[in-house]
């Protein structure tokens, strides 16, 4: 069996998707799972970005353990650096280096020719692998690059010390047989390609993210660049559940190749990055959106229960979705507690355990049923615990059809307690417009959004917003069982972002 290495960029690219910004505690739990599920390669940030990213690449480097940790940079000196010094801890670094070769980009971008930018990539691979003997190399925008002048960057990448050689789709701009002929051709032409594993990275501007990244697979790719729900840079990458099931789903096709993914810790990773990222997973989504394996129709469900395969390619138990939904109420103790949060991904230390602990009987005083959505939402409003600079005391409002809405908001920050009143357009405006008057943080609301988190009629509220704060999109959460708190939460969680980054 060949294996294909899964290198995931969730943390990474996935990250620059417009509002998923994380935390670095967050980054630990999440690469944590990512080791679970058996990712080979975790990208962890862009270190040189920032003190946050920095210390996101750090941490994680600090906690995995079997998988390769991985930092990005450009062919840029500091770039490098930054990726070497955050990955000091790692049992197993890598540096990925990238550089656009496409014409667009020399032009534009650079105002470059074509041979100062192979120049630039030999100085900066060799530099790169002075440092480190795990080196992956990116020609950026290789689907839109000039294919001699493609071939000749790789060969001296290698010959610099590049131990993988990926091939992004940048754009999102190839289709699946350009791809194949691509991978095919560099092969073909690149003398020393077999000193690399050719790798694949496509985004999904025109929805063929996951099919482009299959048709490098069959055309002797051997690394696959993915990301957790697809999230990622515009309309997102490649989504890895979608490209492990199906390899596994059509070993016809994909015939002697294997990965090292544990398939059914594939519904726990994918929640856990959507609590973690607020991007809500699309019921419609393959593997992992709520309706995958749900069956509507009457004749699906008929033929369904006289032979399961008639309308299911994927045993639903495969990606982890066997575990009955385990229903905790207020009588079940921290051991019940303890050990849904791990079935859901989520380790946490003793002393976090107890106040998640604390929540939950205060939840379940509130509501009668805890599903596992409230202990994903109360584990993760633990894990970033210590990141509220704003912290809600209590708010309160008077509304109705006949009167204008007044808003009470109280405040704690930096330990002492501020409060505000204001009107509004409606309450929750109300509300947003006292808590401006304390935080005095010019922003501006792009969209609003409230959903049920679980079912029945006492469900939690989650609301979601994105507010764009220094030109910047922020997007805030909050839950609770009062609608108004869980939007004047979300305010705050926004805010808090903003504060903590600009650090
Ligand atoms: O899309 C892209 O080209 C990238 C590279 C940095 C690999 O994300
Ligand atoms: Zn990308």
């Amino acid at each position: 069996m060949e294996k294909v290495i899964i290198f995931d960029t969730t943390l990474r690219d996935g990250e620059q998707a417009p509002g998923a910004a994380l935390t670095s505690e967050q980054k630990v739990e999440i690469a944590l799972q990512l080791e679970r599920l058996g990712v080979d390669v975790i990208e962890a940030g862009f270190p040189v970005a920032s003190p946050d990213d920095f210390k996101g690449v750090e941490e994680v480097a600090k906690h995995i353990k079997r998988s390769i940790v991985c930092g990005l940079a450009r062919c840029i000196e500091k770039d490098i650096t930054a990726v070497f010094d955050a990955l000091k801890k790692a049992v197993h670094p890598r540096i990925h280096v990238f550089l656009a070769t496409s014409k667009i980009h020399l032009q534009y971008k650079f105002k470059k020719a074509e041979d100062e930018i192979l120049e630039i990539a030999k100085k900066f691979v060799k530099f790169s692998r002075d440092l480190c003997d795990d080196i992956e190399f990116s020609p950026e925008d290789a689907t839109r690059t000039e294919r001699d002048f493609l071939f000749k960057v790789i060969e001296n990448a290698i010959a610099q010390g590049a131990t993988t050689i990926n091939i992004p789709d940048t754009v999102g701009y190839s289709y699946p047989q350009e791809i194949y002929s691509l991978i095919t051709d560099i092969k073909n032409n690149v003398p020393n390609i077999n000193k690399a594993i050719i790798s694949i990275h496509c985004h999904e501007d025109l929805g063929m993210s996951v099919a482009n990244s299959l048709s490098a697979v069959l055309a002797g790719a051997r690394q696959v660049h993915c990301t957790i729900n697809g999230i990622g840079e515009r309309a997102g990458n490649a989504a890895l559940e979608a490209v492990i099931m199906a390899i596994k789903t059509r070993k016809d096709v994909f015939s002697g190749l294997e990965t090292n993914i544990n398939t059914k810790e594939i519904y726990t990773t994918s929640r856990l990055v959507s609590k973690l990222t607020g991007f809500v997973v699309p019921p419609n989504k393959a593997i992992v959106g709520d309706n995958a394996f749900r069956h509507e129709s009457g004749i699906h469900q008929d033929a369904i229960l006289k032979k399961r395969i008639t309308y299911e390619i994927i045993d639903p138990k495969d990606v982890g979705l066997n575990k009955s939904e385990l229903v905790l109420g207020k009588h079940s103790g921290r051991h019940a507690l303890k050990q849904r949060l791990e079935e859901l991904g989520i380790y946490l230390t003793e002393e976090k355990m107890e106040h998640v602990f604390k929540k939950f009987k205060e939840l379940a005083d509130k509501k009668k049923e805890i599903f596992d959505d409230d202990l994903l939402m109360l584990a993760e409003e633990e894990i970033r615990q210590i990141h509220k600079v704003f912290e809600l005391i209590s708010v309160r409002v008077i509304t109705g059809t006949d009167t204008t809405p007044k808003a009470y908001v109280k405040i704690r920050y930096k330990n002492k307690v501020y409060q505000a009143t204001s009107t509004g357009d409606g309450p929750v405006d109300a509300c947003y417009k006292a808590i401006d008057k304390i935080t005095k943080i010019p922003t501006k609301l792009i969209s609003y959004k409230l959903d049920a988190l679980t079912r029945g009629k006492d469900a939690q509220g989650v609301a979601r917003i994105e507010l764009n704060i220094r030109s910047k999109q922020i997007v805030g959460r909050g839950t609770s069982t009062d609608i108004l708190e869980a939007s004047v939460k979300a305010y705050l969680d926004a805010l808090n972002k903003v504060v903590l980054s600009n650090k």
